[in-house]
């Protein structure tokens, strides 16, 4: 009598290369606390939350106490055989006013951390700017001020410097995209602004300058065989039937939605696409910005949570047409500008948030388009309520998981270099502008103690990376 395979879940075809990575993220200002402590100056976060722009009320004063907890929180990594953790420094730690006198105890905040970590077996993976500018440098014009992005290289060079001892891997900047659109645009991240279209092309413009900036200060500060890279959430587009005429057409789709971002980042220069786009409205640049904005990376870190467009192939001279998308795909009628103006959730794209597909094809298409040699996951993860989560099933979570690495699997499969996965979240944390009511934690934090509790994902994922394949 035949039966099915007992240990199915550890055949070679579920299994990830040797060495891949297994780890969690978390951003500063979403878990630290000590909003004001040993130091620190104040960031746009601390600004924003203190007058009431977070939807309960929340403000990042104490967070999830992390500051406090991170030897309890190591542990938790470590309990789950994570291997990578990626953590984002507070640049207003280190550089209370931004610019000029450090502070040296926002260092060693940062130094004890990487050693816990260290000790524990688990690389450590750092993000320079992860949203929280300092309060000082807004006060100054922010990221719509080219002095920002100066002043984001100098803050690079002297974290480089001072920590690529122990730190190998650096992100200059988180979710370009949603900072600048989201926080300059439509006013919904801090710092809170509306700005006109041309001043959010510039503030656009600045930021990838800025990652630029850093890309050269870790270059000439770290120590040989740093590593550093973006970790963007890319506008991810997938071909609706696999087809080579549709992935060609997703590549050609991907290329154009990411033009202020990855494209120019990778290619040191902006599409003809993107600038006609921008007519009137575009940002001014020299070509020397754009040579630093494309100094070449050593990775591409990608955010993956849904496929934004599935594309098929047109004959339209862009070759491709959107079949489903979400507000951030760029409406065909101008090939660019800034998309998240378009506020209004479609029922289509509630659809895309179960798109695990995006993990092959987020990952895939960075091949194809960009010859990336190494990508590594930077986030992934769906929220929760409180409510789902009140007994510690959180089965939906594992659903999901599961069917996005089996879709990483194929990628690494493939041939993909995908070297790791950071999943988002290590605990329950401050969702920015949604406050404390979105759960992304694999371990749920009681906020009346600070108690961490592993929900049933910590339990999936740690099985994930004991197997190194997907269970
Ligand atoms: C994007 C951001 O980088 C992170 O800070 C946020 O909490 C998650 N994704 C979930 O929205």
């Amino acid at each position: 009598m035949t039966g099915p395979p007992t240990n199915s879940t550890t055949s070679a075809d579920r299994r990830f290369p040797d060495g891949f990575l297994w780890g969690t993220a978390t951003a500063a200002f979403q878990i630290e606390g000590a909003w004001d402590e040993d130091g620190k100056g104040p960031s746009i976060w601390d600004t924003f939350g203190h007058a009431g722009n977070i939807r309960d009320g929340s403000t990042g004063d104490v967070a999830v106490d992390h500051y406090h907890r991170y030897k309890e929180d190591v542990q938790l990594m470590k309990a789950i055989g994570a291997t990578a953790y990626r953590f984002s420094i507070s640049w207003p730690r280190i550089f209370p006013d931004g610019i000029g006198q450090p502070n040296a105890k926002g260092l060693d905040f940062y130094r004890r951390l990487v050693d816990e970590l260290l000790a524990n077996g688990i690389e450590p993976f750092a993000t320079l700017y992860h949203w929280d500018l300092p309060q000082a440098l807004q006060d100054k014009g922010g990221w719509q001020s080219r002095d920002t992005a100066k002043a984001f290289g100098d803050y690079s060079a002297y974290i480089a410097a001072r920590l690529s001892d122990r730190v190998r891997h650096f992100f200059t900047i988180n979710e370009f995209s949603s900072f600048v659109e989201l926080g300059h645009g439509r006013g919904i991240l801090a710092p809170g602004l509306q700005l006109s279209p041309g001043q959010v092309n510039q503030v656009r413009h600045h930021a990838v300058l800025g990652h630029g900036l850093a890309v050269q200060a870790i270059r000439a500060q770290a120590r040989a065989g740093t590593k550093v890279g973006p970790a963007e959430q890319i506008i991810g587009t997938a071909p609706v039937i696999e087809t080579p005429e549709n992935i060609r057409a997703a590549a050609a789709a991907l290329r154009d939605f990411n033009a202020g971002y990855m494209t120019v980042m990778m290619e040191g220069r902006y599409t003809d696409a993107f600038l006609a786009g921008q007519a009137a409205d575009a940002p001014t640049f020299t070509s020397e910005d754009l040579q630093i904005i494309g100094s070449p990376v050593d990775f591409i870190g990608t955010n993956i949570y849904m496929v934004h467009a599935f594309v098929r192939a047109s004959d339209s001279e862009r070759g491709y047409e959107v079949v489903a998308g979400s507000s951030m795909v760029p409406p065909p009628a101008r090939p660019y500008q800034p998309t998240h103006a378009r506020a209004q959730y479609p029922n289509s794209e509630i659809a895309l948030m179960l798109s695990p597909e995006s993990m092959y094809w987020g990952s895939r298409l960075l091949v194809d388009v960009w010859g990336a040699k190494e990508i590594f996951i930077t986030e992934n993860g769906m929220p929760t309520t409180a409510e789902e989560d009140a007994e510690g099933f959180d089965t939906g979570r594992v659903v999901w998981l599961r069917a996005y690495l089996t879709e990483l699997q194929r990628a690494t499969a493939d041939g993909v270099p995908v070297r790791g996965y950071f999943h988002w979240s290590l605990m329950d944390n401050l969702e920015w502008g949604a406050g404390m009511a979105p759960k992304f934690g694999l371990h749920r934090v009681d906020l009346a103690t600070q108690k961490r509790t592993p929900k049933l994902s910590a339990a999936w994922l740690r099985e994930v990376a004991r197997q190194n394949a997907v269970v």
